[in-house]
């Protein structure tokens, strides 16, 4: 059967009310990435053709989440009262169009594609009217016990609050992912009662709806726990946040990646950094940020959305934000590139420099504390110790054009909009508010008087 056939209903409307937060659950974070977001990511990744998300609490936002991301084939629906998820299953049935259906929790961070097309080839192969996916956690607080009869046959799942003594001890627990037809899920959802301890309409009773009306089940006992676990609590995220940083920094080191201490970097989800690069201790990589082959990060540094080409070396203490960097460039100590700041080949910028929306192109030097803002400084220019470009008037911001092998003095203020030629020079400390044309010397500074003797 093919996957494209299945449809995923995403239970994503509930309060979240354990995090004790106002953004809905949904939208907390893993490795950089919201658990709604990362839902979406292992169905699709699964093959499952269309997608919809049960939405309630925090709506708005939560739709507003799934649209960034641009999924084709993803919907939501609206669950009006958070009445359990049985009736959150329920809210979604309008807009199913396929014929067999994956209901899954959107609050379990680390699913991945593999668990999912797992159970759906298991689905397809035994055919059962209902299969669920279990697992044997360490801990089994708080989730549904799977009951079996004495010859192992599943039953029912019975919720925690709903447990007796002795139900309480089973150690298989229901991972809240169910596969079954649309059919099927119809009829069991119009069976559901709020007869149980927190008088919800549970979805885990189709279970024990399909075993009343003889109908055949396959619980899959899933031989990795670690990535069922479901992110009820901020404590839970955090080890959950622990789990897939530790697996990111793995899977880089398989591919080649060396870290200073790889314990203490902090990447993203999806950042891609080429072999033979090597990270130091304190960095964060986030959002969608490149490093291609042979770049050097030394530590306490934080890079977000930028590009990095090979053999840069970034040193100690820098930040980059939505910026893009050539090859063989050395970047900081302490420096700030702010977003929009393109840095070409060959580039240097040292320390306590910070960029904002500049271009530096090839082979350009800014080796030591200076702002460069809303500026194009073609290849080859020196910018000396302390230059300034005053890009902001008070009202607006202005353009600065620093031309082909020019030199600007240290401590030069340039005030924009202005160009400076090719191959001009700034003479050290100048003030400069006039065009200085090509291969001319810009001098903006009062002249030098000595008094003889003065101290006298
Ligand atoms: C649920 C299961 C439990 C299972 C566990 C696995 C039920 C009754 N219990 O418990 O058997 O072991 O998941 O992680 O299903 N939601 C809605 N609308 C609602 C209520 C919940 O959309 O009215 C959504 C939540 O946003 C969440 C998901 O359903 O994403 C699960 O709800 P949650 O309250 O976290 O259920 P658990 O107590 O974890
Ligand atoms: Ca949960």
């Amino acid at each position: 059967m093919n996957r494209m056939n299945f449809q995923a209903i995403i239970l994503a409307a509930g309060q979240g009310t354990r995090m004790r937060s106002k953004l809905p659950k949904v939208l907390h974070k893993v490795c950089g990435q919201t658990l709604i977001h990362r839902s979406i990511l292992a169905v699709k990744s699964a093959g499952v053709g269309l997608v919809t998300v049960v939405v309630g609490t925090g709506r708005n936002l939560v739709e507003a989440e799934i649209a960034r991301h641009g999924f084709s084939g993803v919907d939501s629906a609206h669950q009006v009262s958070q009445l359990g998820t049985g009736d959150a299953a329920k809210a979604a049935l309008p807009q199913v169009k396929s014929k067999n259906l994956i209901i899954l929790p959107g609050d379990v961070p680390l699913l991945s594609a593999t668990d999912i097309s797992q159970a759906i080839e298991l689905y397809n192969s035994q055919g059962p009217d209902l299969l669920f996916i279990s697992f044997k956690p360490e801990e089994v607080h708080g989730f549904g016990r799977v009951v079996r009869n004495e010859s192992g046959e599943v039953q029912s799942i019975c919720e925690e609050k709903d447990c007796s003594a002795e139900q309480k001890k089973i150690r298989e627990v229901n991972a809240g992912i169910y596969i079954c037809s649309k059919t099927f899920l119809v009829d069991a959802l119009e069976s559901l009662n709020t007869d149980n301890a927190q008088g919800e309409f549970y979805l885990t009773d189709i279970v024990s709806y399909a075993k009343a009306t003889g109908k055949k089940i396959e619980a899959f006992c899933a031989p990795s726990p670690l990535s069922l676990a479901g992110a009820n609590s901020r404590k839970d995220l955090s080890v959950l946040e622990a789990i897939r940083r530790r697996q990111i920094v793995e899977e880089l080191m398989d591919k080649g990646v060396g870290f200073e201490d790889s314990n203490q970097v902090y990447i993203d989800e999806g950042v891609v950094i080429e072999p033979e690069c090597f990270i130091g201790a304190g960095t964060r990589l986030q959002g969608e940020t490149t490093l291609a082959e042979g770049v050097q990060v030394e530590g306490e540094t934080l890079i977000r959305n930028t590009k990095i080409g090979s053999g840069t070396h970034v040193k100690l203490g820098s930040v980059f934000e939505e910026s893009e960097i050539g090859k063989d460039c050395s970047v900081g100590p302490f420096a700030h590139l702010r977003p929009g700041s393109k840095l070409g080949n060959n580039v240097k910028v040292g320390n306590f420099v910070e960029t904002k929306k500049t271009i530096l192109h090839d082979g350009v030097k800014a080796g030591h504390v200076s702002y460069l803002g809303d500026a194009e400084i073609h290849p080859e220019a020196n910018i000396g110790a302390g230059t300034i470009i005053c890009n902001y008037d008070g009202k607006n911001k202005h353009q600065t054009v620093i031309g082909k092998g020019a030199f600007i003095g240290s401590n030069s203020c340039l005030v924009a909009p202005v160009k400076i030629g090719d191959d001009a020079y700034i003479g050290a400390g100048s003030t400069i508010t006039k065009k200085v044309p090509d291969r001319a010397l810009g001098l903006g500074r009062a002249r030098q008087t000595n008094k003889d003797d003065w101290s006298k």
